[in-house]
């Protein structure tokens, strides 16, 4: 990928898909930066939500991208063998999850490892898990902000590419909070796909530091 050649060792673009489970803003985002065609970097090629009614879908379709709903249910094992299929069938280098509200197995997590992606809406590791935002204001942390990850076996625990921090304000609700945090996160996401396209952050502990 920083030679040049993307993830199948072939020259162009590297191709990127995108679970998301909610409204799709931070897909908006990797979109705005990596169309279906058009940056010499990465382009866009599949969409998967595990919920029929996400925004993302939508996001996806008004952009042109393959968007995939594939139910989770109860048999993590049944949709991560269909989304491999489907992400393979796209010839995928590159996952982000981006709001994708579901646990991956550690298999899957092994199987794509330095190339899935996630965006959390804390500064890990600070504040992991659900309700992130939340969990900063019932600490009365004076900071938060995102970081964008590599996903390893853990929820939320694998390396971190790139943080973008935020001040909390005084009056600050979970809907102020979150709104500021996703201004960054919006930022952070296409920076952090671009530095591990470009080889500046790896799986392996050498990553960057850009806040
Ligand atoms: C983001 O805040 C992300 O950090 C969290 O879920 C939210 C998704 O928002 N994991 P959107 O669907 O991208 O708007």
């Amino acid at each position: 990928m920083a030679d040049g050649t993307n993830a199948r060792g072939a020259a162009g673009p590297a191709r990127l898909a995108v679970f998301a489970s909610g409204r799709g803003t931070n897909l908006g985002a990797l979109l705005r930066a990596f169309p279906p065609a058009g940056d010499a970097e990465a382009e866009t090629v599949l969409v998967i939500s595990d919920r029929s009614d996400a925004g993302a879908l939508e996001v996806a379709r008004e952009a042109g991208v393959r968007a995939l709903h594939l139910p989770f249910g109860r048999d993590r094992e049944a949709f991560e063998a269909t989304a491999n299929a489907a992400l393979r069938a796209s010839q995928v280098d590159l996952v982000a999850l981006a709001g994708f509200m579901r646990v991956l197995s550690p298999a899957f997590a092994e199987a794509w490892r330095g190339r899935l992606l996630n965006i959390h809406p804390s500064l890990l590791p600070a504040f992991p898990g659900l309700h992130a935002v939340r969990q900063a204001l019932a600490a009365g942390a004076s900071r938060s902000g995102c970081t964008v990850h590599f996903v390893d076996a853990g929820v939320d625990t694998g390396p971190v590419i790139l943080q973008r921090e935020v001040p909390v304000l005084p009056d600050d609700d979970e809907a102020s909070l979150q709104a500021r945090i996703q201004v960054e996160e919006h930022l952070a996401y296409p920076a952090a796909v671009r530095s591990v396209l470009r080889g500046e952050a790896r799986d392996d502990g050498t990553v960057g530091s850009a806040r």
